[in-house]
């Protein structure tokens, strides 16, 4: 085994093969399996620096105000690597009750942390600062990134901070404006690919492998190693009080890899007891890791052309598949799949409580009330669960979807044949709030409103 403080080591138990930490590698050189970074803790006080963490978040000093970087003990960095940092802030997003989508989904209580409240708008975030603070220390010029959008825009504003070039490879016309707006404003390269992310995600995957182009995709395990801070801030916030279960989104299943990496760690350093569940929810049109969850295959069961409204999950080739599923193995967990339908009801239903998001992240809360009270999931929950649901993306990034939703316009496809759009799959506007015309006149307000 290396001894050196941090490594990368293969994910194949038949390889476990060792590399070094300064090298640029995303894949394992000799099986070409995915990467985990080892970090060869020392003498880590769970009591203590629980405690010097809460500390932290009174303190002004920036790498302490960054809810990725305050948690450094448990980041692949030395001290004297701190020098490279970008951050901005990441985190600190707080732990939100939702009694009327608990209600919706069957449960006593049900609570969110909304990732969506970073500087870009995104979980991205918390990946991304140590992403392009690894690019820095390595000297990297240009990074690069395939996307459904988030990644783009949050890629595109570190390197914007860390003065690195991005170069972004998106799907044309497949990203919501929000996120292609930002990637515009934050100076990216924008290549927009004829093809889906899968296309996108492969050729950038090549041209990371021929080119000198830093990879900041999450098969980069510098990202997930950032992501994995959302655990701990989040048990840090509950006083580390576990919850029996975490739901979230899935699409390249990099946040759900990185939950499990941390728990896996939590727990073997002696931080918690419990494990909770991970509960990854899938779009039905875009569900290869349930097809492969329940046929018990070996191989992934990718979906070609895959499909949903809800764009930041549009994904038929998740790249961390087998991660996500050692996750699962590790925390008892599952993952089930969500109707269109039931994606944008519940996004609705979080809107009633006044909580916004991306139709990715609703997923969460339809997922648990598929599993609850309709009881049609594989898996049944207990209402009594403490549950916390990830939210990842904020509600502004795709307003399209939330109007469209609520005029009740809004349609599973669109296609435009002699200049007319066909449109099939209604979605229906169940919770439909529709603005209304009025005149400008006050009588005629006054008697609408009923005053
Ligand atoms: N929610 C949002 C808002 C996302 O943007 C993504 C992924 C996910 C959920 C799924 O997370 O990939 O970790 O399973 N967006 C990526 C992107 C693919 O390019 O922005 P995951």
């Amino acid at each position: 085994m290396c001894d050196r403080p941090f490594f990368f080591r293969c994910i194949n138990e038949a390889c476990q093969d060792e590399f070094d930490i300064g090298r640029k590698l995303y894949q394992c050189p000799s099986c070409s399996d995915l990467l985990d970074i080892i970090k060869n803790y020392q003498d880590l006080d769970p009591p203590k620096l629980k405690d010097i963490f809460r500390q932290r978040r009174a303190s002004t000093n920036p790498l302490d105000i960054s809810a990725v970087w305050r948690y450094r003990e448990f980041l692949p960095f030395e001290e004297k690597d701190l020098v490279h940092v970008v951050a901005m802030g990441e985190g600190n997003n707080p732990v939100l009750e939702t009694p009327r989508c608990a209600e919706y989904a069957g449960l006593n209580r049900l609570r969110v942390k909304h990732l969506g409240w970073n500087p870009t708008g995104s979980f991205k975030d918390y990946g991304m600062t140590t992403a392009v603070t690894q690019a820095r220390k390595l000297g990297s010029r240009v990074v690069a990134c395939a996307s459904t959008g988030n990644t783009s825009a949050s890629m595109a504003a570190y390197c914007a901070r860390a003065g690195l070039k991005a170069v972004v490879f998106i799907p044309e016309g497949q990203i919501a404006f929000g996120k292609l707006s930002q990637s515009l404003d934050f100076g990216a390269m924008t290549l927009q690919i004829a093809g889906d992310f899968d296309v996108a995600m492969s050729l950038v995957r090549e041209l990371s492998q021929q080119t000198d182009l830093y990879l900041m995709n999450s098969i980069n395990p510098f990202r997930l190693e950032g992501q994995h801070t959302v655990m701990l801030e989040l048990f840090d916030q509950l006083d580390w009080k576990i919850p029996d279960r975490i739901v979230v989104p899935g699409g390249n299943l990099g946040n759900s890899s990185s939950y499990g990496k941390i728990l896996m760690e939590l727990k073997e350093l002696g931080f918690i007891d419990k494990v909770p569940r991970i509960t990854i929810i899938q779009a039905r049109g875009a569900d290869p890791l349930y097809r492969t969850l329940v046929t018990s295959s070996a191989e992934l069961v990718p979906v070609s052309d895959a499909w949903t409204l809800a764009s930041a999950i549009k994904i038929g080739k998740p790249i961390s598949w087998k991660k996500a599923m050692r996750a699962l193995k590790f925390t008892d967990g599952w993952c089930d799949v969500v109707s269109e339908q039931e994606i944008a009801d519940a996004k609705a239903m979080l809107g009633l409580d006044g909580i916004g998001c991306e139709p990715a992240s609703a997923t969460t809360v339809a997922g648990l009330r598929k599993m609850m009270t309709l009881n049609q999931g594989d898996v049944t929950i207990d209402p009594d669960e403490d549950v916390v649901a990830i939210l990842t993306g904020h509600q502004l990034k795709d307003p399209d979807y939330t109007v469209n939703y609520h005029l009740d316009n809004l349609y599973e496809h669109a296609t435009y044949e002699n200049n007319l759009v066909q449109k099939s799959g209604k979605i229906q506007s169940t919770f439909s709030n529709k603005p209304m015309a009025v005149k400008p006149d006050k009588d005629h307000i006054i008697q609408l409103l009923n005053l």
